[in-house]
């Protein structure tokens, strides 16, 4: 049977280093399950999050050969075949142990974003156009592997306020939530974002981009800052 090395981190969060390991590989094996292999055979204490294994609970997030990828979803023949497969820890979040890390700080984010709010007096119709729309967004399974370092809410919560700010049913405005707490300015569209999404989802074109635009409409629009001057608010 074929073999492939799988080069391990393992440690917590003061220190660590790789460890190699062979596991032989089975047709259409996925990453996951070489390091269930591991787990199985070769190192019972190697710490590993997982749920689905089936690309919809965002939980196997790991850098797969310097790449942030679904390990559930990541074929091993995918993969050269004549080099060991790193396996690391998601770079954006602090380490526990081995390729489990410390996700908390999204969910503090999470919560500043004020939830849908229906506005008052409008008829519960909605458009084919406007449910597609949104419902781009309602596919973000919170792998968080668009994730980057930065100090910034990142691409998984504009996604997310995207999804609440084009709900034509929604009353609020989180403009102000955007450029003040949430750091929209910072993202320079790039787009590595978008090359990762395992949902294929376009957050750079069809959430950040827009939402850019509403905070410059909102605060930067010399018309619009006009009008409120004259109406002296
Ligand atoms: S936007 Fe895509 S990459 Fe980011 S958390 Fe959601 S599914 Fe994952
Ligand atoms: S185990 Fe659920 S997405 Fe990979």
């Amino acid at each position: 049977m074929a073999e492939a090395t799988l080069r391990v981190f393992r440690g917590d969060s003061n220190s660590g280093q790789t460890v190699d390991y062979r596991v032989p590989v089975a047709p259409g094996m996925v990453v996951l399950d070489a390091l269930h292999y591991i787990q199985g055979h070769l190192a019972p204490d190697l710490a590993v999050r997982w749920n689905c294994k089936a690309g919809k609970c965002g939980s196997c997030s790991a850098e797969v050969n310097g790449r942030p990828r679904l390990t559930c979803k990541t074929r091993i023949d995918d993969l050269p075949q004549d080099q060991p497969i790193t396996v690391l820890p998601m770079k954006s979040f602090p380490r526990i142990k081995d390729l489990v890390t410390d996700v908390s700080w999204n969910y503090r984010v999470n919560r500043k974003i004020p939830p849908f709010e229906p506005r008052k007096g409008v008829e519960w119709k909605i458009s084919q156009l406007d449910v597609d729309r949104v419902q781009e967004f309602r596919k973000c399974i919170e792998c968080f592997l668009c994730h980057k370092k930065e100090q910034f809410a990142g691409p998984r919560f504009f996604v997310r306020v995207a999804g609440l700010e084009m709900h034509p049913l929604d009353g609020l405005n989180r403009a102000e939530l955007l450029k003040d707490q949430l750091g929209l300015g910072y993202c320079n569209v790039t787009k590595c974002c978008t090359e990762v999404c395992p949902e294929e989802i376009r957050i750079t074109d069809n959430a950040i981009i827009p939402l850019k635009e509403r905070v410059v409409d909102e605060f930067y629009d010399p018309l619009t800052m006009l009008f409120r001057k004259i109406r002296g608010s």
